[in-house]
């Protein structure tokens, strides 16, 4: 890879693409997607046994090596030492845990997250101007959710003005792998409840009450579905790719059944809490779940994006299984920034590289 202005005195990068968390769901899928496209990652992970069974499922003759880091700190000089020229991290609980690394890629590596909580996203914006000046490209949000709505929502604005509003559903289709739900699930969900509800309005972020925005619709497919309202990576993706002064972004991952809405306010006021916060993730981590299929054959991404005038356009993304989509979108975005195709900066994954980003992620955008 070439070197960059801000990595001249830095001895030369590898071209390696490592994945933190390759033990877990994500690191797994994303491996496996870099593996089929004919890439050898590094898989990064904290249990030496763990990780030998993970290179193992990747099939021999895949060519992976592994890397055991206790901590992010500890992956963190890991990065810093061996210097490879992207990083994906996959570890999860992103406010917390993703700032050692993305320092240590600086300058000239770049990195890739999968955070879907506006405050991870803003957090790594933060970073735009030292990344730009570093010559690194931070990319946050490179899953379903926010690439799935961002790339509809870049669509349907291309070439036009800046719309009043934006709405975007983010309505995947998971399929569960049985074991323990783990931490870093754990951590997203709790962290949506403590959050509580959030859009943007007159281009400030403002609160709602969560799960007080509801829509039902019915999908391209016939499929009728019901979306709640979330404090999500999507409302900041749809938000930078629109530049909108009003977004509203609705996820099927809060409950939408009318009691357990009603709760979400008190639950969220006490799991910001820090100590009843930590008791919660970790019950919630160690439930087991049962294997089950996707409940439906698509995942929607969804916009309706409206303007000053009163125009109003709509717009879908149809993928397969969600987290097919997800690891396809990290293990591409991760190679086109190995070839140097991102600019420097923090970015979400379609203003990064554009919206056929999705496309080239296993998506097809259906107008409405
Ligand atoms: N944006 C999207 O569309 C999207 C889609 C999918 C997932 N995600 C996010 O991606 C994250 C991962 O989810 P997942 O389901 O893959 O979780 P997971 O199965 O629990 O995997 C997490 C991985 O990170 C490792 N890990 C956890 N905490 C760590 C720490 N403090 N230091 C070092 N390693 C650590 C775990 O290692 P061990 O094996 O040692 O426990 C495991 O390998 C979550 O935040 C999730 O919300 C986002």
């Amino acid at each position: 890879m070439a070197q960059r202005s801000g990595e001249t005195d830095s001895p030369a990068r590898t071209g390696e693409i490592w994945v933190l968390g390759a033990t877990g769901r994500t690191g797994r899928a994303v491996a496996a997607r870099l593996v089929a496209d004919g890439v050898a990652p590094v898989l990064v992970g904290r249990d030496a046994g763990r990780l030998r069974r993970a290179a193992e499922q990747l099939g021999p003759g895949s060519g992976v090596r592994t890397v055991v880091a206790a901590t992010p700190e500890a992956t963190a000089d890991e990065v810093a030492r061996q210097r490879p020229a992207v990083v994906v991290n996959t570890i999860g609980d992103y406010a917390r845990t993703a700032l050692p690394v993305v320092r240590a890629c600086l300058p000239g590596g770049h990195y890739v997250d999968l955070a879907s909580d506006l405050g991870a996203m803003e957090q790594l914006a933060a970073l735009h101007d030292e990344a730009e000046s570093a010559g690194s490209t931070l990319v946050t949000g490179a899953g379903f959710g926010v690439l799935g709505t961002e790339a509809v929502v870049a669509r349907l604005c291309a070439g036009r003005p800046v719309p009043a509003r934006v709405r975007v559903d983010a309505l995947a289709s998971v399929a569960v792998e049985a074991g323990r739900l783990g931490e870093a699930l754990a951590a997203s969900m709790v962290d949506v409840a403590a959050t509580g509800g959030r859009r943007y309005a007159a281009g400030r972020l403002v609160r709602t009450r969560l799960g007080a925005d509801v829509y039902r619709f019915t999908l391209p497919d016939g499929v009728a579905v019901t979306s709640v309202g979330a404090p999500s990576g999507e409302l900041y993706g749809a938000r930078t790719a629109s530049g909108a002064p009003d977004v509203v972004a609705t996820s099927m991952l809060v409950p939408a059944a009318p009691a357990v809405r009603a709760l979400l306010p008190v639950a969220g006021a006490l799991l910001r809490v820090p100590a009843l916060r930590r008791l919660v993730v970790s019950r919630l981590a160690r439930v087991e779940l049962p294997a089950s299929p996707r409940p439906r054959e698509h995942t929607w991404g969804h916009a309706v994006v409206t303007w000053a005038d009163g125009t109003e356009r709509e717009g879908w993304l149809r993928a397969g299984e969600a987290m097919d989509f997800t690891a396809a979108a990290a293990a591409t975005v991760a190679q086109r920034l190995a070839r140097g195709e991102g600019k420097p900066g923090a970015w979400t994954p379609a203003t990064a590289l554009g919206p056929d980003l999705a496309v080239e992620a296993g998506g097809t955008f259906v107008d409405g």
